[in-house]
């Protein structure tokens, strides 16, 4: 890798958090004394290795400068959300082109993901070192995966080669800008930035890293986020 190419982290942050059921969208909600966002945004700004990020917000988006200890921070941009998460992510890379190069690095990272372990980005960022695609954190599925019809199984899946893809999902600028690109041309609405360069015929690396490194989906997660944070503190990395 070429000593000039530098690693961004790009946050979606423009759900309304639809499943969470909350009034305000779940990525601000208050979570072992900060939003939720500013537990994901911490893991880039504060990383020595990062030189700054993007947030990705909605449109009406009020609470980010009300909430958020980063609102005007200098190395944090903004960006305005689109329709679906690919569509946020993608002009987030719009935003981030005013700062960063082709060949940077871009790591997408849900803005609901606030327990993401150093020593996993440090792997993450360890591995784009002789990576030539791109590569993303994911964890080994635990649990049998039924494939289901009516509500009825009409399959069983050999667990054995499935993963389940977490963020932050790293690919360089350039190519993930071509490859959401490519996929919106196809009318195709990706649910991560891996499928979209995927699409391309590529295969991006998987890294495995912590189980706790949840999406807050449900308000069940909520409190089982603050375990994992206070856990990490007793046994970071
Ligand atoms: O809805 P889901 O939890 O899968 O969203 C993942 C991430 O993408 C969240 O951080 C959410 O705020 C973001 N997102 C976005 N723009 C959308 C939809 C989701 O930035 N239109």
């Amino acid at each position: 890798m070429s000593p000039h190419v530098r690693h961004w982290g790009l946050i979606p942050a423009a759900g309304v958090g639809r499943r969470f059921g909350a009034t305000v969208p779940k990525q601000y909600l208050a979570l072992a004394g900060r939003p939720v966002i500013d537990h994901a945004v911490a893991a880039f700004v504060e990383h020595p290795g990062v030189a700054g990020c993007v947030v990705v917000l909605g449109r009406e988006d009020g609470w980010w400068a009300d909430v958020s200890a980063y609102a005007g921070h200098p190395d944090v941009l903004r960006a305005p959300g689109g329709a679906e998460r690919c569509h946020s992510v993608r002009n987030g890379l719009d935003a981030l082109a005013q700062r960063a190069a082709d060949d940077d690095w871009v790591l997408v990272h849900d803005a609901a993901r606030p327990c993401l372990r150093r020593g996993d980005l440090d792997r993450l960022l360890e591995a784009l070192h002789d990576e030539p695609v791109g590569a993303l954190l994911a964890v080994p599925i635990a649990d049998t995966v039924k494939r289901a019809v009516d509500g009825q199984v009409s399959e069983t899946i050999p667990r054995s080669a499935l993963w389940r893809a977490y963020t932050p999902q790293a690919f360089r600028l350039g190519l993930l800008r071509r490859a959401l690109d490519h996929a919106e041309s196809q009318d195709l609405v990706v649910t991560d930035d891996a499928s979209a360069v995927e699409l391309l015929g590529m295969r991006p690396a998987l890294v495995e890293c912590s189980a706790d490194n949840i999406k807050i989906t449900r308000p069940e997660d909520l409190p089982l986020a603050a375990f994992f944070l206070e856990q990490q503190q007793e046994t970071p990395c």
